[in-house]
């Protein structure tokens, strides 16, 4: 099996993209999966299970769209509120997602990475995460990062407390501390910034994503549920995040 064919040029016009005006970066919170299900008279993680298959979908498009990276927000730290059995479910379907995608993962070419507290994960979790992560280290697509146990408030928490560790051993100065040095110190380290935010469900709000990352990144909500995100509302966004003119605080498109 080979990685998945990137698009033509032609291929992206018929879709109404061209690849000049594409995000590289793609961040979606993934929102509406109880809701879907219980639209349907159906227990919350039918939704759930049901949105992974919009994850697959979203993943493969992702990469067959040469995008450098797409993030989904799958759990949040604020989320360990739910009933016991809902977690239980949550992370029996977290656990068997990255082992049941190992191969498409490969197939396709993608780095899997995550970000994200991970000590509060349970070790069965982590250890099948970082084979994920191990075995596709290398890959040359699509990087694909799961935010497990995120949130951005403690993401920013545990970067202050590194730089200010740093500082007290002497090794930075105060003055020295810039914005990189925050960007730095973030699960996100080394990672472009998202382009675009996607949320599904119609929540006009960010829930504790990526707080810092998205200063200038462009917001696109659709009302459909998670579970029924497929390709065509990804265009939709793609092209209307084509449409958009980013300034950055300035007067044109230049940064
Ligand atoms: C998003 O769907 C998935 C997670 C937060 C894990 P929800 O479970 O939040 O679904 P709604 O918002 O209650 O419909
Ligand atoms: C955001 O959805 C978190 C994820 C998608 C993982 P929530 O359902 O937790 O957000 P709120 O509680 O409606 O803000
Ligand atoms: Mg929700």
């Amino acid at each position: 099996m080979s990685a998945s064919i990137p698009y033509t040029p032609e291929e992206l016009t018929q879709r109404g993209l061209q690849s000049e005006r594409l995000p590289r970066h793609v961040a979606i919170i993934m929102d509406g999966n109880g809701r879907w299900a219980q639209q349907r008279g159906l227990p919350r993680i039918e939704g759930h299970r049901r949105g992974v298959e919009s994850v697959r979908r979203v993943v493969e498009e992702c990469g067959r769209l040469s995008l450098d990276q797409l993030t989904l927000y799958c759990f949040s730290s604020e989320n360990w509120k739910r009933p016991p059995l809902e977690l239980d479910l949550l992370m029996n379907l977290l656990r068997w997602y990255v082992v049941a995608e190992r191969n498409e993962i490969m197939r396709q070419d993608i780095r899997f990475t995550t970000i994200g507290r991970r000590d509060r994960l349970s070790p069965a979790i982590r250890s099948e995460v970082d084979q994920t992560i191990e075995m596709s280290r290398d890959n040359q697509g699509l990087t694909l990062c799961l935010a497990l146990d995120y949130g951005a408030r403690m993401e920013m928490v545990e970067a202050v407390r590194d730089i200010a560790s740093k500082a007290a051993r002497g090794e930075l100065s105060p003055s020295e501390i810039e914005e990189a040095t925050i960007s730095d110190h973030l699960y996100t380290a080394g990672m472009p910034d998202p382009d675009l935010v996607i949320r599904t469900a119609g929540e006009m709000r960010i829930s504790n994503f990526l707080l810092w990352q998205i200063s200038y990144s462009e917001l696109w909500v659709t009302s459909d549920p998670w579970p029924d995100f497929r390709e065509a509302q990804l265009y939709a966004a793609l092209r209307e995040y084509g449409q958009r003119q980013r300034r950055f605080g300035g007067l044109n498109e230049s940064k």
